[in-house]
């Protein structure tokens, strides 16, 4: 029998990026299904009752998912942060979990400065703001995303420093950026913090009061990470002691304690940073040739539960 895979996407691929991967996956005799903008998880333990693989974005692939899904021999989270799947309740199956890193990384940046800009031109209201030449920028871990948001940063004449304590100084160096030895180093110098951690156990709630307190004179955090990384409380504390704080982010905070902070706080309305045409096909595409190449070949490259 063909074998089944499941795009499952609550929000939507671009119908480019849907088509490539339908190309793909038929292209190779298999079946090809399409669950998007689901709004019950009974629809979700539906559609993956009889797949072998399956294509997600942010969608949760919990245990309750993962166990439905009695014929999954794959799941790829098209994106880079794999925080929405449960490892243990794939490998208890013996199933494969794979990411797809690097792929939406240039649309997360993108996505980045675009939030920087609006909140430095005061929501282009008119009223006279500031620019980003010449001011620090400290970029939280120097992965995919970091690295191109240093990209970007350079060219528009920012002062270039990242932390990240999986790479050397002279990885960071190479990629662009002066190397700092610690996070908090790092905020004490930067009016501008962009954050590229993934969410973890050791990550959640790290970005708290006291690491963000020293910051200079004006500070914006930038959040095209994770919401689970903000310790919301303690960065609504900061923001009223601080009236030169701000708070921009692509993921809406659990805790309804910004939105009085008006003019200094801004997050998008869905999260959108890997929400492009470009992202979409890389990411999407990608993970449709990983699982061809799992089930053909048994390249499992990209796995992520080890
Ligand atoms: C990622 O981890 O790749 C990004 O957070 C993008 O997530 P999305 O596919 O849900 O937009």
């Amino acid at each position: 029998m063909a074998k089944k895979v499941l795009v499952a996407t609550e929000k939507p691929f671009a119908a480019v990026a849907v088509k490539g991967i339908k190309e793909i996956v038929e292209a190779q005799g298999y079946e090809f299904v399409l669950l998007e903008k689901y709004t019950s998880q009974a629809e979700l333990l539906a559609a993956v009752a009889d797949v072998d693989a399956m294509i997600i974005r942010s969608d949760k692939a919990t245990k309750e998912v993962i166990d439905a899904a009695k014929n999954l021999k794959v799941i790829v989270r098209a994106g880079a942060g794999y925080d929405n799947i449960d490892l243990a309740a794939c490998t208890a199956r013996g199933i494969v979990a794979m990411n797809t890193p690097g792929q939406n990384s240039n649309a997360v940046a993108e996505l980045a400065f675009g939030m920087m800009i609006y909140m430095a031109r005061n929501f282009y209201n008119g009223k006279s703001g500031s620019e980003l030449k010449d001011k620090t920028i400290g970029i939280h871990a120097y992965g995919n995303v970091g690295q191109n948001v240093g990209r970007i940063a350079r060219g528009f004449g920012m002062e270039v420093y990242a932390f990240d304590p999986f790479m050397t100084d002279e990885q960071i160096k190479a990629a662009g950026a002066t190397p700092l030895h610690s996070a908090e180093e790092m905020y004490k110098k930067c009016q501008y913090i962009s954050l590229h951690i993934p969410a973890t156990e050791q990550t959640k709630k790290s970005i708290n009061y006291n690491l963000l307190k020293d910051m200079p004179k004006g500070a914006v955090l930038v959040n095209t990470a994770r919401q689970e990384v903000i310790d919301e409380e303690g960065l609504a504390k900061l923001m009223e002691e601080r009236n030169d704080f701000h708070y921009i982010t692509d993921i809406a905070p659990v805790c309804d304690c910004f939105s009085k902070f008006e003019g200094r706080f801004f997050a998008t309305p869905k999260k959108m940073g890997a929400q492009t045409e470009e992202a979409n096909v890389n990411a999407g595409l990608a993970a449709a040739h990983q699982i061809v190449n799992f089930f053909e070949k048994g390249d499992q490259k990209f796995k992520v539960n080890k």
